[in-house]
């Protein structure tokens, strides 16, 4: 049923934050190496390492036919240490990612450094007969070689090189990557960079996350290691569980930048590694300070400095003579606000101020919209006057839909928000929708809020560490999110000025959670028996629950008032238990999960729509089998306090705050042709809308090009999947304002004009 709107555009409040959307890239998901990197070999330096991943070692990708090692002895360079050396008749044949494919008739550059003690032909093929030719190594030491190679047909196949009988060769640094119209071997995998550059992003923030602060001190990134010739860069572990080649380093990311027609924003680490390393958050030692602050300001002489500078003659020899123009740079990832991060970061900071007062720099504040490390950094960066501070928050729908105005409450007058990593937690429309209806609220704040990436960005279908992703992929298909086109609307049709919108006719909503009383434990991976159960007063059976089962009920609870207790003793298997309060999906509930995931931390989640959402989180040491924890939950109207061996971990409020289904902004810019205005509009809720948009004071006939996201329910869209339903366009004439109707489930973006 039809129930109208009507979205009353204002006056202009302010200008537009000009830099809003960007986007956030990380090498997570085999993003790059597999991804975004253009290169098809895999492990082209062997230098793959068992200590980065327990099922690596130097020849993984690469399959070998006779006498095959990999030697150090004499490094093709220290960053390369090894090497394949194959005595023939042998060969050495490199499977890429899951095949190599090729196109028929695609022209590709094989290079690579081949050693031999004596005059020796290399035969190089790609898969069966794809394409082939021949080398000719000249003896000595290490020599570059490289030979052009056109497919003859599309296949997928492995690369092989062949030494022939009696010969001795060493190989490094393979290379294989298709060329561009321009006759150069491609950096960036083509249809990657085009789903990128179509989200017209104004920045693009690099190289991490976790990346970028690293899994303790000796895996920070240090950008320059990531620059100059690809077989020089020092190659790592990376973080997420694979390894960096570094292919796309500091260089490629500028690239990248000028590619899409962004800024770059560099993320540095604040002279501490990741908090979740061994250990803990460590600080980057004394006597190495000096030199890692002269980094920093080395990075930003790559970027900015003239070529008469040492780094900026550095650029220029990477090819690239122009500046980049660099304005921003991120120092800190989600760290833990302690005193080194404290003092590492003010170093940095104070470094950079005093050298460079024209970047800005970009504190951080943990890895939540909420939190000990949120309220410390914001603190620590109004103490400062920090310019920008980076938020993370990773929500759920319904969250997003309760805090549009978030951002009206921040100070006006203090730092800035880049809003660096947030995502709706799944890859439905539901979530999608939801993200459409915050970005008009992030859009409508331009006074806090200046820049937001979606995250992460890119996933390779069956490789990801994180999702949901803005973008999956396979090796010859790009599948985009319903998230993916909500960001392509809000980056490629932008405003200059935010104005004042009234909507009529749509009323926000509340729901109450737990949305119906039962208590329920379930333990994914135990053996745990629960005893001493208490349920509002009432003994309750002891109950045990097994690892795959759907767990066991308490009981009935009253949901606005319950006071739940009982022992738990896990006796085998891994890991803790939950208790639900509230019914089963898709209907709200909440959940004291305690040592899921990892045997760590007691968490509370609530879950609505079927999707959870982080609501607070408590440390705890590894449960152990046999040991007891007494545990108290009690729920009083909103509040939620959790006991754990009589001690308090949670006591939060729930959020009562009403849910804003249908959502509306609204932008102008000036062209040619007069003001134009662009409009846009969520209907996350059931029922089709018809939406008057009167622009108010423009008189006479406008006409308006809209872009609909529309036809498909809230939880369709899976992981890894492409969206099921792609925008349409459509064209609107009206006066004074157009009249549209938004069905269910949708996202339009209004482009509106003066009619001509
Ligand atoms: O986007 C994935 C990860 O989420 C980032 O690396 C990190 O900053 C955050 O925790």
């Amino acid at each position: 049923m039809s129930n109208p709107i009507t979205v009353r555009v204002g006056a202009a409040m302010s200008d537009s934050a000009p830099d809003l959307w960007g986007l956030f890239i990380e090498d997570l998901n085999d993003a790059l190496d597999g991804g975004l990197n253009a290169e098809l070999v895999r492990n082209g330096d062997f230098e793959f390492d068992p200590s980065e991943r327990d099922d690596f070692h130097h020849l993984t990708a690469w399959a070998t036919e006779g006498a095959v090692a990999v030697r150090t002895a004499f490094p093709l360079h220290p960053n390369n240490r090894h090497y394949a050396s194959l005595t023939g008749p042998a060969a050495i044949a490199n499977g890429g990612w899951h095949g190599i494919r090729a196109r028929a008739g695609e022209r590709l550059r094989l290079t690579l450094f081949a050693r031999a003690a004596a005059p020796t032909r290399l035969a190089v093929a790609l898969g069966a007969g794809l394409a082939g030719t021949e080398l000719d190594v000249e003896p000595g030491g290490w020599r570059y070689l490289e030979a052009d190679l056109t497919t003859v047909a599309a296949g997928c196949g492995e690369l092989r090189i062949a030494v022939p009988a009696g010969a001795d060769v060493d190989l490094d640094a393979i290379s294989l990557r298709p060329l561009g119209d321009n006759g150069e071997p491609l950096i960036f995998r083509p249809d990657l960079l085009d789903a990128l550059g179509a989200l017209s992003p104004s920045f693009v923030r690099f190289p991490g996350g976790c990346l970028a602060h690293g899994y303790g001190l000796a895996n920070i990134y240090h950008w320059k290691d990531t620059i100059g010739p690809r077989w020089r860069r020092a190659q790592t572990r990376n973080i997420w569980g694979y390894h960096q080649s570094r292919q796309i380093g500091y260089g490629e990311y500028f690239e990248l930048c000028e590619a899409v027609g962004a800024t770059a924003i560099p993320i540095v680490a604040a002279g501490v590694c990741c908090q979740n390393s061994p250990g803990g958050q460590h600080a980057i030692a004394e006597s190495q300070m000096d030199e890692y602050l002269q980094d920093v300001l080395d990075l930003i002489e790559y970027a900015n400095g003239g070529i008469e500078t040492r780094w900026g003659a550095k650029r220029a020899e990477h090819g690239h003579p122009e500046p980049y123009g660099l304005r921003y740079l991120g120092v800190g990832n989600e760290d833990e606000i302690t005193d080194d991060f404290r003092d590492r970061y003010a170093r940095i900071e104070d470094a950079v101020r005093r050298a460079h007062p024209e970047i800005t720099v970009i504190g951080t504040s943990g890895p939540c919209t909420t939190g000990p490390d949120f309220e410390a950094g914001w603190e620590y960066a109004r103490e400062r006057g920090v310019a920008m501070v980076d938020e993370h928050g990773y929500q759920s729908p319904r969250w997003l839909h309760q805090n549009l105005d978030r951002y009206a409450g921040y100070d006006p007058e203090g730092p800035k928000v880049y809003l660096g990593e947030y995502a709706g937690c799944s890859s439905t429309v539901r979530s999608a929708l939801a993200e459409a209806a915050y970005m008009i609220g992030l859009e409508r704040n331009p006074a806090v809020v200046r820049l937001a990436s979606y995250a992460p960005l890119l996933a390779r279908v069956g490789h990801s560490q994180w999702t949901p992703d803005l973008i999956y992929f396979t090796a010859d298909e790009v599948r985009l999110s319903a998230s993916y086109f909500v960001q392509r609307a809000f980056g490629s049709e932008r405003g200059e000025r935010v104005h004042a919108v009234e909507l009529e006719g749509a009323e926000p909503w509340t729901r109450p959670v737990p949305e119906s009383g039962e208590a329920h434990v379930c333990s994914p991976r135990a053996t745990v028996a629960f005893s001493d159960v208490v349920v509002d007063g009432r003994p309750v059976s002891d109950k045990v629950t097994t690892p795959g089962s759907d767990g066991v009920g308490l009981g009935a609870i009253d949901p606005t008032a319950a006071d739940i207790e009982f022992t738990a003793v896990r006796s085998e298997g891994g890991d803790g238990f939950s208790l639900r309060l509230g019914p089963d999906d898709p209907l709200s509930s909440v959940k004291f999960a305690f040592c899921m995931g990892g045997n760590r931390n007691s968490v509370v989640f609530r879950r609505d729509d079927g999707i959870d959402n982080w609501e607070a989180t408590c440390p705890w040491p590894a449960w152990g089998d046999g040991v007891p924890v007494r545990v108290r939950v009690l729920l009083d109207g909103p509040c939620l306090r959790v006991w754990v061996d009589g001690e308090l971990h949670h006591d939060l409020e729930l959020d009562a705050r009403p849910e804003h289904r249908v959502v509306a902004g609204a932008l102008s810019r000036s062209s040619t042709d007069g003001t134009e205005y662009v409009v846009r509009l969520v209907n996350a809720e059931d029922t089709e809308k018809t939406v008057r948009v009167d622009l108010g004071d423009v008189l006479g006939a406008v006409e308006a090009d809209v872009e609909l996201l529309a036809g498909a329910g809230p939880d369709e869209g899976a992981l890894f999947e492409a969206s099921p339903v792609a925008p349409v366009r459509e064209h609107a004439k009206g006066e004074s304002g157009i009249d549209l109707v938004l069905p269910p489930w949708s996202f339009a973006s209004a482009v509106i004009r003066p009619s001509t």
